[in-house]
């Protein structure tokens, strides 16, 4: 390669990444249009597209085509579009679909506070509480519908994970599994749906399991399965045997996630185990996971959190009071589980 051809691809790399808030508003304004539920597993002509969509179809034009450039659609003629296998993970109709996931990352709450993340970089500061004047969480409580975006976002984010863990984990021991911000009861559901013989609990804030009686009941397990309102730092249902925490810990600053931790290890049973489902961060950097970095920095602007390394949450663990009997890492898609058990209790 010439010097001058590889300094343009160093260029392009550089202007690639630069343009992903490109992509990612493109994949959001897609999401929001509803076009990927027009378009369905057809080849559709851009002017038909525009009249059922009532958009305005030079314009439309112009974004399938640059989706089409990043792998969301394909353009086999001109002025037809499909969707990619990619593309087509944001139909609303698909078991897979990430519809409710694009439209609340790209919503204006969080590329907001995406923007002021030099304000957290700089001084250390939550961007998000800065930019709303208030947390994440409490900020979401007040708005019903973003909120019940939010939820759906997150469960369909947990859906692979679900079906992974329903299916993998061994579920001998247990008879009533909670689900500390459970949301949806996406995760819930899951397992009971695999898992006949167990009943259990959605656990979280009262905006959080707002949408989780009908998710449950779609998947037709609400006789075995309660929804319960609370605070984790205050109340955990104490009448369960296999507690999950599942992309929870991330969202808390680690004085919060121990004492989240303590208050686990206060109530629940000393015979109870502990799942952690979430992102393992590995020790140094590295381009294998970049959606655990992303979701690192991510809580730096919104939440106040941060992703954690295995060292970290064993440390964490064995303050709180917990004995760390494995690390599974990757068990659930991109998710590991830490099985812990109440350190008395060790086995
Ligand atoms: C990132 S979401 C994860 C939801 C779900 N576990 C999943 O994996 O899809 C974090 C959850 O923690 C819940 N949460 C936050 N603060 C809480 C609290 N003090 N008590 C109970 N749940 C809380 C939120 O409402 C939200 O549903």
């Amino acid at each position: 390669m010439s010097s001058s051809t590889q300094k343009l691809a160093l260029r392009n790399a550089l202007i690639e990444k630069i343009g992903g808030y490109m992509t990612a508003h493109s994949l959001g304004v897609a999401a929001e249009l509803g076009i990927a539920d027009l378009i369905k597993d057809e080849v559709r002509d851009v002017a038909e597209l525009a009249t059922e969509g009532k958009l305005h179809e030079p314009s439309l034009r112009r974004l399938l085509r640059t989706l089409a450039a990043v792998g969301i659609t394909t353009e086999p003629e001109p002025g037809r579009f499909a969707l990619t296998e990619v593309g087509a993970q944001l139909r609303s109709d698909s078991p897979d679909s990430l519809r409710a996931f694009s439209r609340m990352f790209c919503h204006p709450l969080l590329v907001n506070s995406w923007q002021a993340l030099g304000h957290s970089v700089t001084t250390g500061e939550l961007a998000f509480d800065h930019v709303h004047g208030a947390d994440f969480y409490s900020y979401l409580a007040t708005q019903e519908e973003t909120s019940a975006l939010f939820n759906e976002a997150m469960g369909e984010e947990s859906r692979i994970a679900a079906g992974q863990l329903a299916a993998g984990y061994d579920f001998s021991d247990a008879k009533k599994v909670v689900d500390l911000g459970g949301g949806d009861g996406t995760l819930l559901a899951a397992i009971l749906t695999t898992r006949h013989e167990l009943r259990g609990i959605v656990f979280d804030s009262a905006s959080g399991v707002a949408e989780a009686p009908d998710v449950l009941k779609r998947a037709g397990v609400d006789d075995r399965a309660e929804v319960v309102a609370g605070d984790f730092f205050q109340d955990i249902p104490a009448d369960g045997d296999l507690y999950i925490i599942k992309s929870v810990f991330q969202d808390w600053n680690d004085e919060d996630a121990r004492a989240l931790l303590r208050s686990c290890r206060a109530q629940i049973p000393a015979s109870a185990t502990l799942l952690i489902v979430g992102s393992v961060l590995p020790e140094t950097a590295s381009p294998e996971q970049p959606i655990a970095f992303f979701t690192d920095l991510n809580m730096l602007v919104n939440s106040g959190g941060r992703e954690r390394t295995e060292s970290e949450f064993r440390a964490m663990l064995d303050e709180t009071g917990f004995t760390v009997e494995s690390v599974g890492l990757r068990t659930a898609g991109p998710l590991s589980i830490i099985k812990a058990v109440p350190a008395a209790a060790a086995r």
